[in-house]
């Protein structure tokens, strides 16, 4: 059993095996969020890429929990100017193991700098071997007919983006869920601001009438175990 809370946008929490990780921290001046970020602690936080949306407290959240950062070369580049050395880069490709369990980054269809402008090369997703599970965090990203192949080896659950505009949208979310056929399904990235509003029970409805998934709609803040 892995423990998930969802805060708001692509910020992810997971507790598994005595571990905690933390995905793309937005909280601070994210406008949905109900989380402070000086109430998360991670052992980890995972970066997908560098837009200010997915990196606004990462520095804050890492000087003072002592957190490893995982991401790409660019992004733990751009952290360790900053003065955050304790990183472990990797590129898209295979897995890596952790003691958490394993991690792939996985492709995705966006665009990617850092907050000064910085380079930040390759937008990622992340695929996560957690207690036997399998997770996906696709990132910001458009629908790629490969997501078939991420599905491959069985997903448990996949965190999606349905806000459009930026991302897929519903329509595309939905044909990502037949590819990547997951147990559960959580809508991210959707309802922070206006040009991403999307109405999550009517994505919910069509993806449980036309998949076998699950779709759960996490409340901003709200833990739910899988
Ligand atoms: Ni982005
Ligand atoms: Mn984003």
């Amino acid at each position: 059993m892995n423990r998930f809370t969802w805060h708001g946008h692509a910020t992810v929490s997971i507790e598994t095996s005595g571990h905690s990780l933390l995905i793309d921290p937005f909280l601070k001046d994210n406008p949905v969020s109900v989380t402070d970020p000086e109430s998360l602690s991670p052992d980890f936080v995972l970066i997908t890429h560098g837009h200010e949306d997915h990196v606004a407290d990462a520095a804050d959240i890492i000087r003072r929990s002592g957190a490893q950062l995982i991401s790409t070369p660019e992004i733990t580049g751009w952290f360790a100017r900053q003065g955050i050395d304790n990183s472990h880069a990797m590129n898209i490709g295979g897995f890596s193991e952790f003691p958490f369990g394993r991690l792939k980054l996985t492709p995705a269809w966006h665009s990617n700098s850092l907050p000064d402008g910085s380079y930040g090369g390759m937008p990622t997703g992340l695929l996560l071997e957690l207690n036997g599970q399998r997770v996906y965090h696709a990132g910001d990203t458009a629908l790629f007919s490969d997501m078939e192949l991420i599905g491959e080896g069985g997903l448990d659950l996949a965190f999606l983006p349905i806000g459009s505009n930026f991302t897929m949208g519903p329509e595309e979310a939905l044909r990502a869920v037949q590819l990547l056929r997951p147990g559960t399904v959580v809508p991210i990235h959707y309802n922070t601001f206006p040009p991403i509003r999307q109405d999550a029970a009517a994505f919910k409805a069509s993806c449980e009438a036309e998949t076998a998934a699950r779709c759960l709609v996490p409340e901003p803040g709200e833990s739910f175990g899988i």
